[in-house]
């Protein structure tokens, strides 16, 4: 089925972490479709709780979405009735957060969290169950660009949660032919990123004449992703046959440095960029880069939207919004 004949089914979705970044934009993108959309999420407050209620706001105007303010950890059958394709976005996000006594979060949103969702889901009828993993199970094997059967090694607490979470759609896929797929996302950003991760805080202080931080020599490189290549390849992977029991990498297409990033945004901003440097954080991959070709081979994923333009858009949002 292509990704057009299943979406002219209007299909019923679940999107876990609706209220947070990614799960937002996904959200629209199926409301737009003429889908149905129920989306739960918990409202932690990792951040400003406001963020979330505004990235909702245009959704409870529609009459095709549902929110659930509950934690999945606790669901009831009866919350997800009808539900066809799942999106699990839901997560403790944050790498260099996850040390010390916050990793109960990690391990109460990301594995147990999924494993509540997993087992409801075996017994429900549904048709596809998408789960966002991540980069961070890769960690720093020093070999680029990353491949889906590398060995993957975290780096940090959140990562081996995230991988524990994907392995255990694995094993719901092998025991019980749940339809689950994962797509490894590499750092997305866009319009409405969280505002803890390195793009949202540099335009902030930018815009604010503030000193920004760059935690080591700046030299550091990821392969950062645009939020729109991101839903695109939730659809893709939702509608395509052969990706059930599959792990998809999902980059944008190109890697560069935290200071290459900065020239950019300096040339936006039209002003030289205060920084300050701060120890490199544990927990954080020196390297980031995808092998796509996998997602390309198999989903139809390409990522169309340059780093250069994908800042450009983000930025200009910042200067609509404040
Ligand atoms: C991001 C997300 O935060 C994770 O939730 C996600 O799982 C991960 O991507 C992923 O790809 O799997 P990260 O790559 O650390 O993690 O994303 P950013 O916060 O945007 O950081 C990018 C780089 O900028 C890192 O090297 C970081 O050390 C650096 N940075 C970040 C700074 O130099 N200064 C800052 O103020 C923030």
């Amino acid at each position: 089925m292509t990704q057009n004949q299943a979406l002219n089914e209007k299909k019923t979705c679940l999107i876990t972490g609706v209220a947070g970044f990614i799960g937002s934009h996904l959200a629209r993108r199926l409301l737009a479709e003429g889908c149905q959309v129920i989306g739960i999420d918990c409202f932690t407050d990792y951040y400003d709780g406001c963020i979330k209620e505004k990235n909702i706001n245009d959704l409870l105007e529609q009459a095709r979405f549902t929110l659930i303010r509950r934690d999945i950890v606790d669901l009831e059958d009866s919350w997800f009735e009808g539900v066809q394709w799942v999106f699990h976005q839901a997560a403790q996000a944050g790498v260099r957060a996850s040390w010390g006594d916050q990793f109960a979060h990690y391990t109460h949103h990301n594995v147990l969290g999924t494993q509540r969702l997993l087992e409801w889901a075996r017994h429900s009828g549904i048709e596809r169950f998408i789960y966002a993993s991540s980069s961070s199970v890769y960690g720093a094997s020093g070999k680029l660009p990353m491949h889906e059967d590398d060995l993957p090694r975290p780096l940090s607490p959140y990562g081996v949660t995230k991988l524990a979470a994907e392995h255990l759609c694995n094993l719901y896929h092998q025991n019980f032919a749940l339809p689950a797929t994962s797509l490894r996302y590499f750092t997305v950003y866009g319009p409405g990123q969280r505002p803890d991760m390195a793009f949202h805080r540099f335009i902030r202080a930018i815009l604010r004449d503030e000193e920004l931080v760059i935690y080591g020599s700046g030299e550091q490189t990821r392969d950062f992703t645009y939020i729109d290549d991101i839903v695109e390849a939730n659809l893709s992977a939702a509608s395509a046959q052969n990706a059930l029991g599959r792990v998809y990498n999902i980059g944008g297409g190109s890697r560069i440095s935290v200071n290459g990033v900065l020239e950019i945004l300096s040339r936006l901003a039209e002003k030289a960029i205060a920084v300050r440097h701060e120890p490199v954080q544990a927990g954080d991959p020196p390297h980031t880069y995808a092998d796509t070709t996998r997602a390309e081979n198999e989903l139809n994923y390409q990522p169309r939207t340059t780093l250069e333009k994908g800042l450009e858009i983000m930025f200009n949002n910042f200067l609509e919004i404040r």
